[in-house]
C-alpha cells in the first residue's frame, strides 16, 4: 500500500525529469534550414541511402550526415549550417531552391556526383557563401546572375558539367573571388569584358567551353591574374591582344585550340612565365625574339603558320622542359645549343620538337647531352644529302610525356596484414608500419610538362601545406590526362606512429574539402577528387562540437529507454533489498564481485595490451568522464574502451551501477557493454565498437559512447532517486 504510494510520487518525480530532458534537448538547428535541408535531400535522389538520416534527430545535433554546423549559436539562439560535404555520394535529382535558406552556409560542396537541372538562382541568398562547388556533375542551364552578388565568395568551381549559356556581366561584382574554374561546360557567347575589374581574381579556367568572340584585352588589367586557361573555344577571328604581354604576374597562359589568328604573343615582358602555349591555331608571322622569363619550362607554338627562322632566344633557358614547334612553316637553320645553361643531373630531360617544318641548315653539329631529344623529321633537312649525323633525329615524330608510378622499393619486411598496414618509405623510424589515409588529387593546371624534377619539390609543398612532415606523405601514383592535368594517388602517414588519431584525420580532410592548402606558383590549383578514410571511417567523432547533442526526437527515444530501465532497475532494487541487504555493502569493496551474463572481468594488462599501452593514436574521444580508446580483444573483436579519470570512481556505486545496467541495455542504437575493469586505480568499461558507425554518417563509436553515457549517467541518477524514494 505504502510501496504503490511511492511508487506513485516516484512516478510523478520521473514525469518531471523527463518533459526537463525533453525540453532541454528541444530543436536546436534554426528550423527554417531544417526545413530547408529537408527540401534539399527531397529533390535529390540517393540510391546508396547516403542521405537516410536527414530525417530524424535534429541537423546540427550532429545526426545528419555531412551537415556541418557552427559550433555556437547565432545571435538568434540557434544553430546553423556552416558546410554542406556531400562529395562523392552517387547522388542524382536536382539543387532546391530552398538552398537560398541556408544563408549562413560557407562551403556547398556536391562535387562527384550525378545532380541535374539546373543552378537555382536562390544560391545567390546565400550570402555567406565562400566556397561553391559544384564541379563533376550533370548541371544544365546557365549561370544565375545571381551569383554575381554573393559577397565572400572566393571560389567558383562548377567544372565537369553541362552548363551553357554566357558568363553573366554581374560577376564582375565578385570582389572577393579568386578562383574561377568553369571548365568543361558548354558556356558559349563572349568573355565579358567586365570580368577586368575582378580586383581578386588569380585563376581563371575557362577551358573546354564553346565561348566565341573576341579575347577581351581588358584582362590585362587584373592586378593579381596567375593562370589564364581558355584551350578549346572558339574565338575565330580574334587576335591574341598585345597587351597579355603585359600582365606581369602571368604564370601560365594556355591558349591551345582556339582559333586564334594574327601573330603570335610576344611574352618577353612577363617576368615569371613558366608556361605558354599557343598551340592549335592559325597564328601567322615570326616568332617574337624576345626572351622569355628564365622561369618557363614549357613553350608550345606548334600547328599554327608560323614563318620565319627560329630566333637564338630560346637558347640557355635553364628551367626549359620542351620546346615545341612542329607543323609550322619555319625555315632557316636548327638551334645547337638550346640546352646551353641546363642543368641534367637528377632526372631532368629536354624535347625539342621541330618536325614538320622548312628547316634547312645545320649551322653547328648537333652534340646535345643524352636527355635531350630532338626531332627533325619532316623538315628538308632530313632529306638533303649532305647532312650527315643526324639521321637519329630524323626518325620518330613523337614524344611521350614522362610519367607513372614512382618507386615503392622496400628492403623491410612486410607489415602484418590483420590492418591495413604498409611500410612508410621515408620514414625516420626504419621499417614503421602504420596506415595510411588515400587522396584522391589533380592538378588542374600544372605549370610544368615533365613532373619526375618537380616530384620532390611538389612532396615537400603539399606536406608543409598540410603542416606533416615531408616524409609523411607520399606520390603513390601519378598519371597525365587530358587538359594536360596531372592525377595522382597520396598517401598520407602518421607522424613516428602507427595509426592518426581522428582529429588529425579530420583536420588533414577540412584541409583538402575547405580548399585550405595555399597553391603554390608551380603545381597551380588542385582538384580534390576523394578523399579515403578507409579503415578511418569508423573511428572518426561527428563534426558539431555543441554541448547539447539530440533533438527532441532523440529526447523522447531516450526518455523511453530510460523508463525500460528505470523500471527494471527498480524492479531489481527491491528484489535486492528482499534478498540481501548485505549487497550494497559489499559494493564498496575495493574489488567488485560479480557475474553478469556476457559481461567479461578484464584486467588492466588485457586492456593495455589491446589498445597499445592506451597510446594517444589508439584514443577516439575524450570528455569530462575520462578517455576512449580503440582496442582489439584478445578474441580479435574491436571495442571501444572508456578508462574513467584515473582513481575517481573507484569502487564506486556509480561505477557498478553502470556496469549493472548497462548488461541490461540492448540497443540498436546504443553500444553494448562487453566487458569491464576494476583494478585498484582504473575503472574501465569496455563497449562494443559499432563498425557500423562511419565517417559519412559522422556518428563514430565516440558519438555512441557520448550518448550512452549521457543516458547511463542520467540513469544513475535516476537510480539514486529511486533509491531515495524507496528508502521511506
Ligand atoms: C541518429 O539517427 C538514427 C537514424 O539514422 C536514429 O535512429 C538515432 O536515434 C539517432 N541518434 C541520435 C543520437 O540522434
Ligand atoms: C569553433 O569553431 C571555430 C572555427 O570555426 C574554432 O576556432 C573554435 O575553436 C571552435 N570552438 C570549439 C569549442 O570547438
Ligand atoms: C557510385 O559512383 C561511383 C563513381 O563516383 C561509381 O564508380 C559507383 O559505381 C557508383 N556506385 C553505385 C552503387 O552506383
Ligand atoms: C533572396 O533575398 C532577397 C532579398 O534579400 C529576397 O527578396 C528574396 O525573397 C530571397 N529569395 C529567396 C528565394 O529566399
Ligand atoms: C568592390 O570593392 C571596391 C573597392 O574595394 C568597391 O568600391 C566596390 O563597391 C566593391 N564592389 C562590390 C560589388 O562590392
Ligand atoms: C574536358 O573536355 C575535353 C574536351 O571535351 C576532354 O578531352 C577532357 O577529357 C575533359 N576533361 C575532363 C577532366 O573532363
Ligand atoms: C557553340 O556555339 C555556336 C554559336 O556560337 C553554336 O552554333 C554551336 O552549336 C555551339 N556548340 C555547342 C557544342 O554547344
Ligand atoms: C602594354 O605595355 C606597353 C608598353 O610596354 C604599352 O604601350 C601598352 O599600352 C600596354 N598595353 C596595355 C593594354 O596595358
Ligand atoms: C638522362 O641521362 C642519364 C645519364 O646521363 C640517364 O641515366 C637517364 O636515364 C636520362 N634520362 C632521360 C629521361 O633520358
Ligand atoms: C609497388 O607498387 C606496385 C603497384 O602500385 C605493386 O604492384 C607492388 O606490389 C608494390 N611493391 C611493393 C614492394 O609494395
Ligand atoms: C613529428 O614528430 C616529431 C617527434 O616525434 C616532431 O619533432 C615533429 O615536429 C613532428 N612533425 C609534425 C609535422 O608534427
Ligand atoms: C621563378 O623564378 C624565381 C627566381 O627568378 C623563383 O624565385 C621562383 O620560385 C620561380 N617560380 C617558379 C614558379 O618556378
Amino acid at each position: 500500500m505504502l510501496r504503490s504510494r511511492l511508487f506513485y510520487i516516484c512516478s510523478i518525480i520521473f514525469t518531471f525529469y523527463f518533459a526537463h530532458v525533453q525540453q532541454t534537448t528541444a530543436q536546436i538547428t534554426a528550423p527554417w534550414e531544417v526545413d530547408a535541408l529537408r527540401a534539399i535531400r527531397g529533390s535529390l535522389s540517393d540510391p546508396l541511402g547516403r542521405l537516410d538520416n536527414w530525417n530524424r534527430g535534429d541537423p546540427c545535433g550532429g545526426n545528419w550526415s555531412r551537415v556541418i554546423c557552427y559550433n555556437v549559436t547565432a545571435s538568434d539562439g540557434y544553430f546553423h549550417v556552416r558546410q554542406l560535404e556531400l562529395l562523392r555520394l552517387n547522388l542524382s535529382g536536382t539543387l532546391a531552391p530552398e538552398l537560398g535558406q541556408l544563408s549562413r552556409m560557407k562551403i556547398m560542396d556536391f562535387m562527384w556526383n550525378s545532380i541535374g537541372g539546373s543552378i537555382p538562382k536562390e544560391v545567390g541568398n546565400i550570402t555567406s557563401l565562400e566556397l561553391l562547388l559544384l564541379n563533376g556533375n550533370q548541371l544544365t542551364g546557365s549561370l544565375p546572375e545571381e551569383i554575381g552578388f554573393v559577397p565572400n565568395l572566393n571560389r567558383i568551381q562548377i567544372d565537369q558539367n553541362h552548363i551553357s549559356g554566357s558568363i553573366p556581366k554581374s560577376f564582375a561584382n565578385l570582389n572577393k573571388t579568386e578562383h574561377f574554374h568553369m571548365n568543361n561546360n558548354s558556356l558559349s557567347g563572349q568573355i565579358p569584358p567586365e570580368l577586368s575589374r575582378l580586383p581578386s581574381l588569380v585563376h581563371l579556367l575557362l577551358d573546354n567551353n564553346n565561348l566565341s568572340g573576341y579575347l577581351p584585352p581588358e584582362l590585362s588589367q587584373l592586378p593579381k591574374l596567375l593562370i589564364v586557361q581558355l584551350d578549346n573555344n572558339n574565338f575565330s577571328g580574334s587576335s591574341i591582344p598585345s597587351s597579355y604581354g603585359n600582365i606581369t604576374t602571368l604564370l601560365k597562359l594556355s591558349l591551345r585550340n582556339c582559333s586564334l589568328e594574327g601573330p603570335a604573343l610576344d611574352a618577353s615582358g612577363i617576368p615569371q612565365l613558366g608556361y605558354l602555349d599557343i598551340s592549335w591555331n592559325q597564328l601567322t608571322g615570326p616568332i617574337p625574339s624576345g626572351k622569355l622569363a628564365s622561369n618557363i619550362t614549357t613553350i608550345d607554338l606548334s600547328h599554327n603558320r608560323l614563318n620565319g627562322s627560329i630566333p637564338g632566344s630560346f637558347s640557355g633557358l635553364p628551367n626549359l622542359q620542351r620546346l615545341s614547334m612542329e607543323n609550322n612553316n619555319l625555315d632557316g637553320s636548327v638551334p645547337s645549343d638550346v640546352w646551353r645553361n641546363i642543368d641534367f643531373s637528377g632526372n631532368r630531360s629536354l624535347i625539342l620538337d621541330f618536325h614538320n617544318n622548312a628547316l634547312t641548315i645545320l649551322a653547328n653539329p648537333l652534340t646535345p647531352p643524352a636527355n635531350v631529344t630532338i626531332l627533325l623529321s619532316g623538315n628538308p633537312i632530313c632529306t638533303s644529302q649532305n647532312q650527315l649525323n643526324i639521321s637519329q633525329y630524323c626518325q620518330s615524330t613523337s614524344v611521350v610525356v614522362p610519367g607513372g608510378s614512382t618507386n615503392n622499393d622496400t628492403l623491410c619486411p612486410p607489415c602484418s596484414t590483420d590492418l591495413p598496414h604498409e611500410n612508410i618509405l621515408r620514414s625516420p623510424i626504419p621499417c614503421l608500419c602504420a596506415i595510411p589515409l588515400h587522396v584522391d588529387y589533380r592538378l588542374k593546371s600544372p605549370g610544368f610538362w615533365d613532373f619526375v624534377p618537380y616530384e620532390a619539390e611538389f612532396q615537400h609543398y603539399l606536406s608543409s601545406g598540410l603542416s606533416l612532415s615531408s616524409y609523411q606523405l607520399e606520390v603513390s601514383t601519378f598519371m597525365w590526362e587530358e587538359g594536360p592535368r596531372l592525377k595522382m594517388n597520396l598517401k598520407l602517414f602518421p607522424n613516428n606512429t602507427a595509426l592518426f588519431n581522428s582529429g588529425e584525420v579530420l583536420r588533414l580532410r577540412d584541409m583538402f574539402t575547405g580548399w585550405l592548402i595555399t597553391d603554390s606558383d608551380i603545381f597551380g590549383p588542385y582538384e580534390l577528387i576523394d578523399f579515403i578514410p578507409g579503415w578511418y571511417e569508423n573511428v572518426l567523432p561527428r563534426r558539431t562540437k555543441s554541448s547539447l547533442t539530440t533533438g527532441a526526437t532523440v529526447g523522447i527515444v531516450i526518455a523511453a529507454f530510460a523508463a525500460a530501465a528505470i523500471l527494471s532497475s527498480l524492479i531489481t532494487l527491491i528484489i535486492l533489498r528482499r534478498h540481501s541487504s548485505q549487497i550494497s555493502k559489499r559494493r564498496n569493496a575495493k574489488k567488485i564481485q560479480m557475474k553478469i551474463d556476457g559481461v567479461k572481468d578484464l584486467t588492466f594488462e588485457e586492456l593495455s595490451n589491446s589498445t597499445s599501452n592506451f597510446s594517444d593514436s589508439a584514443l577516439i574521444g575524450q570528455g569530462g568522464y575520462g578517455k576512449v580508446y580503440r582496442g582489439i580483444l584478445a578474441d580479435g573483436t574491436g571495442a571501444a574502451v572508456k578508462r574513467t579519470q584515473q582513481g575517481s570512481l573507484q569502487g564506486s556505486e556509480e561505477f557498478f551501477t553502470e556496469i549493472e545496467l548497462l548488461s541490461r541495455l540492448h540497443h540498436r542504437n546504443l553500444v553494448s557493454l562487453v566487458g569491464y575493469c576494476d583494478e585498484d586505480n582504473e575503472q574501465m568499461l569496455v563497449y562494443e565498437y559499432m563498425p557500423n558507425g562511419n565517417l559519412r554518417d559522422h556518428l563514430s563509436g565516440q558519438n555512441f559512447i557520448s550518448v550512452a553515457t549521457k543516458l547511463h549517467l542520467r540513469i544513475v541518477h535516476l537510480v539514486i532517486i529511486s533509491e531515495m524514494c524507496l528508502s521511506y
